[in-house]
């Protein structure tokens, strides 16, 4: 039986938000993270919403050593794999960032999971390896395309690795969860995403634009084959994402005989920017200043997700609806201060 996870990454949007649901579920989530990409003052959240305060080790996963005096302090019986680098456009520039942090830090792991014994991993994949599919929905049986940046490309590599290992060490068990696009907050709006700089994804940007952080949204592209020209995606609240995570592990306990596998974490559902633009002015009430732009590079026109195999094989569903998603996006926005 599973019980104390490590959780790299775990001050992170989805990495804090699966910390309070492994916690819920009873497991005891031990947490690592460099804090590149996030606050400290995550903690404190996570504090306020549970009562509990979660070990945490401020260490870079390339740094073996470091991470191995966590195996050290703690028994560690499960890892959940979220720490990594997650902007598109600066994987462009910046490639070789992305290959040493992203597959860098996952070898380091890996080789350590095997020295101290720990045989159990759950890796953040994307549905950026999906490319634009030929068919929608995309099934986790969807042929992969050639990744559109180093990032998603990071992410094809860290799924090779980790299903090669298991095929190597029968010992090795693992689940690659490939999510669709993560929004919302916690409901108690303690803990959400803290984008740095500019937003690079619709929602943060969307609510910034709403609170006068930023003057206007431009929609990237209303000429796509869609029925209002915008992008499609499948977007998911976090928290349902988070759960997702626990049934994962309870599913690697009840499963001894998968080594390795794959879900899908979307709704199934399929929005386009201008319906995410006008059921979050539904919701809030509050008038969105946006433009139509030139479509973004590399975007995807329409990608949503199959979510047959991780509701029979996992046993879950999303609960939460757009606008709750939405609701509780702008919720969190009203609690920052702006930098
Ligand atoms: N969009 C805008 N304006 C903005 C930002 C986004 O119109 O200012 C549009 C995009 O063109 C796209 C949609 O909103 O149609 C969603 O864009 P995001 O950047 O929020 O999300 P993406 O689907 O492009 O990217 C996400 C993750 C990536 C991951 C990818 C996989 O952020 O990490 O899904 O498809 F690689």
């Amino acid at each position: 039986m599973m019980k104390n996870i490590l959780v790299t990454g775990g001050a992170g949007y989805i990495g804090s938000h699966t910390v309070v649901e492994l916690h819920n579920a009873g497991y005891e989530p031990i947490i690592v993270d460099n804090l590149s990409n996030s606050s400290i003052t995550v903690l404190q959240g996570l504090k306020n919403i549970t009562g509990k305060e979660f070990p945490f080790y401020q260490i870079d996963c390339n740094d073996k050593e470091a991470l191995r005096s966590v195996f050290k302090e703690n028994k560690i019986d499960g890892i959940i794999h979220f720490a990594a680098f997650k902007a598109v456009g600066e994987s462009v520039a910046k490639p070789l960032n992305y290959y040493e942090n992203n597959v860098g830090s996952l070898m380091t792991l890996i080789r350590l999971m095997k020295e101290e014994n720990v045989s159990q991993l759950i890796f953040s994949s994307s549905c950026t390896v999906y490319g634009q599919p030929d068919q929608l929905p995309v099934t986790e049986k969807s042929p992969k395309k050639v990744a559109e940046s180093p990032y998603g490309n990071t992410k094809q590599i860290c799924e090779e690795i980790i299903e090669d290992t298991t095929i190597s060490d029968k010992n090795f068990r693992a689940i690659a969860l490939r999510y669709f696009n993560p929004i919302g907050a916690h409901p108690t709006s303690e803990i959400g995403e803290l984008p740095l700089g500019v937003p690079n994804n619709l929602v943060p940007f969307i609510t910034q634009t709403a609170a006068g952080w930023r003057e206007e949204l431009t929609v990237f592209g209303d000429d796509y084959d869609t029925p209002d020209g915008t992008c499609i995606r499948d977007y998911i609240h976090v928290v349902d994402l988070a759960k997702a995570h626990v049934k994962s592990l309870d599913f690697l306990n009840k499963h001894r005989e998968v080594s390795f596998d794959i879900f899908n974490l979307g709704t199934g559902n399929g929005n386009t920017v201008l319906e995410i633009v006008n059921s979050f002015e539904k919701v809030t009430g509050v008038k969105l200043n946006y433009k139509i732009g030139a479509r973004r590079s590399g975007d995807i026109e329409k990608v949503y997700a199959d979510v047959t195999k991780s509701s029979e094989g996992l046993g879950w569903k999303t609960e939460k609806t757009l606008d709750e998603s939405l609701l509780d996006s702008w919720n969190w926005q009203l609690r920052l201060t702006k930098p």
